[in-house]
């Protein structure tokens, strides 16, 4: 294909799926996917100017590094000085740059070509698009970062007025870093490369949502990050300390104090009633929440007494979240807690998750592959190919009582 039938294809993305987007994530999402394929590039950002008007931080990204808590001056970087000089920049080859190597290595790969544009809405320079690398190795030329300009002035007037100016620099506190997590999988003779160089880092206080195609690794990660299975290479902290290498021991202790737990299956004691499911779970760790308000909290205080196979699976799914909060977790990790239920009965559970999260000060990791339920969570990771693929930034995350599929 030559680029003019790509720019062709692209602008007509653009004044389809941009334009009929329902919010500004889901539109820089979608025009960022259409100027890279556009333009063959191999990773790329939106960066956002702050309220201030001082710094710019990154709104959407796809790239193999996790960027969403960096920030840069205005003036520094190429997409500072992009925001500042109000001008777009071709380094068509590093190799020929003063500046070696690039600081656009800040998203993970070599840098070697890089194009970078200004954002403008009503004639105000509100960010920029930087694009690094051409997939099939080639560099830049002006005529790409003409292509870009067009693509990106396109994107921005066909989200006018969906509040670009409202968007609030936010800065946030890591809970556990992953870097360049590699997991293989031994199956006799072969080895299977689950996650080869993961690179994440989940905040304190978010609420994270992974997706991706069944059998790319979530449940791995998850399990990883849950001290429920060891990995091949690289590091795993939680508050900065290291735990890809614990003993038995301290990854019981990790597990109980830092972690709930909340799975497909409910996994309750069908022996005990609802409360006391609850309570056997508050006497193991140190610092846990009533019982009788953990019960409340996902609105069962009628059912306490039921014992799990008196309940609905929704009721039943909701006692498995109060069993995890009733530990005052640092982190509760989800695995497609609605995939059994109907739709009714994931909207109050996913209600009683986004209130964990509101009104807990609860991390909550959840993975699920329903793209609908991502627009509840703070921020979207999607895996693909062992890595993280993309990084979404949601800037008006729907309530879970609006959500539809
Ligand atoms: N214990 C295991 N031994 C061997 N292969 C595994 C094991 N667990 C998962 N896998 C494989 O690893 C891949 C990723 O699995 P998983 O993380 O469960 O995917 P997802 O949760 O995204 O659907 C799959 O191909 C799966 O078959
Ligand atoms: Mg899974």
């Amino acid at each position: 294909m030559t680029s003019k039938e790509r720019f062709k294809i692209a602008t007509r993305a653009m004044l389809s799926d941009v334009f009929d987007s329902d919010s500004i994530d889901e539109g820089l999402a979608f025009s960022l996917d259409i100027i890279m394929g556009a333009l063959e590039g191999e990773a790329g950002a939106y960066w956002m100017l702050s309220a201030k008007r001082d710094r710019i931080f990154p709104v959407s990204s796809k790239c193999p590094a996790d960027i969403t808590n960096m920030s840069m001056r205005i003036g520094t970087g190429i997409a500072g000085a992009v925001v500042s000089s109000q001008e777009s920049v071709l380094i068509p080859d590093s190799s020929s740059s003063i500046i070696t190597p690039l600081p656009e290595d800040y998203l993970g790969l070599n840098a070697v070509s890089v194009i970078c544009v200004p954002i403008v809405n009503n004639k105000e320079v509100i960010g920029c698009l930087e694009i690094v690398n051409k997939k099939d190795g080639s560099l830049f030329t002006a005529e790409d970062v003409e292509m870009c300009e067009h693509l990106a002035n396109l994107s921005t007037i066909t989200m006018d007025d969906k509040g670009f100016f409202d968007i609030a620099e936010e800065k946030k506190d890591i809970l556990i870093s992953i870097t360049d997590l590699k997991k293989d999988y031994e199956n006799g003779e072969t080895k299977l490369h689950v996650l080869k160089g993961l690179n994440l880092n989940i905040y304190k206080n978010e609420f994270l949502v992974i997706l991706g195609e069944s059998g790319c690794g979530k449940s791995t990660l998850m399990n990883i990050i849950g001290g429920m299975d060891t990995l091949t290479s690289g590091h795993v902290s939680i508050e900065g300390r290291d735990i890809s290498h614990l003993s038995e021991h301290d990854l019981t202790e990790y597990r109980r104090d830092y972690l709930g737990f909340v799975f497909q299956s409910y996994n309750l004691m069908p022996n005990l009633t609802a409360l006391e499911n609850i309570r056997y779970i508050a006497e193991l760790v140190d610092h846990p929440m009533r019982p009788e308000d953990a019960i409340a909290k996902v609105n069962l205080t009628s059912k306490a007494d039921f014992y799990p196979g008196q309940m609905s699976g929704g009721q039943q799914q909701r006692v498995s979240i109060a069993r995890a909060i009733v530990k005052n977790p640092r982190l509760i990790l989800a695995d497609e807690p609605t995939a059994a239920l109907d739709y009714q009965t994931s909207i109050e559970v996913l209600s009683v998750i986004e209130d964990v999260v509101k009104n807990n000060g609860t991390t909550i990791v959840m993975i699920t592959h329903n793209p609908q339920i991502a627009k509840m969570a703070d921020r979207v990771v999607t895996l693909r190919n062992g890595v993280v693929a993309n990084i979404k930034r949601n800037l008006e995350p729907v309530s879970a009582t609006d959500l539809v599929w």
